[in-house]
């Protein structure tokens, strides 16, 4: 009797102390958001046809030099927005020398790129289309000459943005609009919003752990990151470093070595990781940057829980709203693929 009464009392307490271990501090939360259900913009007023009008320029490889470059082809909608390779392959099979992010909830971002040069989606729409090495289209001009030459084309940018609305800008617009709306809730919004369990014990210890020690000081906010600058290797330096990042835009020599702070949405899915892609492996990641940036060895329990967590950041793919859409035909002038 006296021994079963015992036993049940400690099953109690093993009870109430593992409940009290997966309770989350509500400061902890604060320092997150769910994710919005369009990333919305005070400068580009999303309509449907011009949403259906950047989908098509997303998908459009006739945007490429040799018509076999889109943007699609670099940030695969059914791929978490990303190509999985270390650098991509654009035009004549060229790679540049960063790793290509995702574009879902890259809206939310403070701005673009991982040096942050374009400030917003709708304007970093316009490079890729002009970069040599991606899709190497060889001006403004040349571009104007490609939709103007597709009378489906022709009608929606007019319907969209009136009459000699076919800009070089309203393409990045349109495109800009498309992206505003790839965002992937997943079960850690659930558990923002109030739902204890949505999250499992694992993952609400790992949650505990991330900001514990002090990832969340730079990843935070809806994105999980996205939200700031931050030098890779600030409490020791990064080995072998040679992009620069920030400081080659602003000039800023404190800037050395800044990058944007990535948002960490669907991490388990977009590696390789970092701006030169050189992670493989999220738990390396993970271990690296509590030694790079906090100065802190990881064990390989906390390193496992942390990484348990972030797969709760896993979202879900908007099925329908990213399928590939029918693109309207090429007119008799429209120019031909150019391989040069
Ligand atoms: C050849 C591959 C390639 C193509 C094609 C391409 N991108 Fe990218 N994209 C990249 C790479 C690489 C980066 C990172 C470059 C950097 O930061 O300097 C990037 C960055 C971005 C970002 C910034 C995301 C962030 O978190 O900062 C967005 C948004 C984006 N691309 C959208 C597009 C759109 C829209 C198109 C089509 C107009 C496009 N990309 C075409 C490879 C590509
Ligand atoms: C001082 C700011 C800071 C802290 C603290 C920090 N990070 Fe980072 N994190 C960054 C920056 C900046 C990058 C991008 C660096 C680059 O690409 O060169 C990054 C990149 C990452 C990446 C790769 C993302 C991608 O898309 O390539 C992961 C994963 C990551 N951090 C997880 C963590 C975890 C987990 C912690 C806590 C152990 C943490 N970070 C702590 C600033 C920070």
């Amino acid at each position: 009797m006296k021994l079963s009464l015992s036993l049940c009392v400690t099953a109690v307490s093993l009870f109430v102390s593992q409940g009290m271990a997966d309770e989350v501090n509500p400061a902890y939360l604060a320092q997150f958001k769910p994710l919005p259900k369009v990333m919305e913009s005070s400068t580009n007023k999303l309509t449907e046809d011009k949403i259906d009008l950047g989908r098509k320029l997303f998908f459009e490889t006739r945007l490429s030099k040799n018509h076999d470059v889109s943007c699609n082809s670099c940030h695969g909608l059914d791929k978490f927005g990303v190509d999985g390779d270390q650098f991509s392959t654009g035009h004549k099979k060229q790679k540049g020398g960063r790793n290509a992010p995702t574009v879902y909830n890259a809206a939310l971002h403070i701005a673009q790129f991982w040096d942050g040069r374009a400030a917003d989606v709708e304007e970093q729409a316009q490079g890729p289309v002009l970069n040599p090495i991606e899709m190497a289209m060889p001006n403004e001009e040349h571009v104007l000459k490609v939709l103007n030459s597709i009378p489906g084309y022709v009608e929606l940018f007019e319907k969209v943005y009136g009459k000699d609305g076919l800009t070089y800008k309203n393409m990045g617009n349109a495109i800009g609009a498309f992206e505003r709306k790839l965002v992937t809730p997943s079960r850690f919004d659930k558990y923002l919003e109030g739902d204890k369990s949505a999250l499992t014990k694992e993952e609400k210890l790992g949650f505990k752990k991330f900001v514990e020690i002090g990832c969340s000081t730079c990843h935070n906010g809806a994105a999980v990151g996205g939200s700031m600058y931050q030098k890779l290797g600030l409490v020791k330096p990064w080995p072998n470093l040679t992009d620069e990042g920030r400081s080659a835009v602003t000039k800023n020599a404190v800037e050395k070595f800044f990058f944007k702070v990535p948002s960490l949405r669907n991490i388990d899915k977009t590696g390789p990781y970092l701006h030169d892609g050189s992670i493989v492996k999220l738990d390396e990641m993970v271990e690296k940057m509590a030694e790079y940036q906090l100065g802190q060895n990881l064990s390989k329990e906390d390193t496992k829980s942390i990484v348990t967590f972030l797969k709760s950041l896993t979202g879900d793919l908007p099925t329908d709203y990213i399928k590939e859409p029918k693109l309207p035909a090429s007119g008799p002038n429209t120019p031909k693929a150019d391989p040069n």
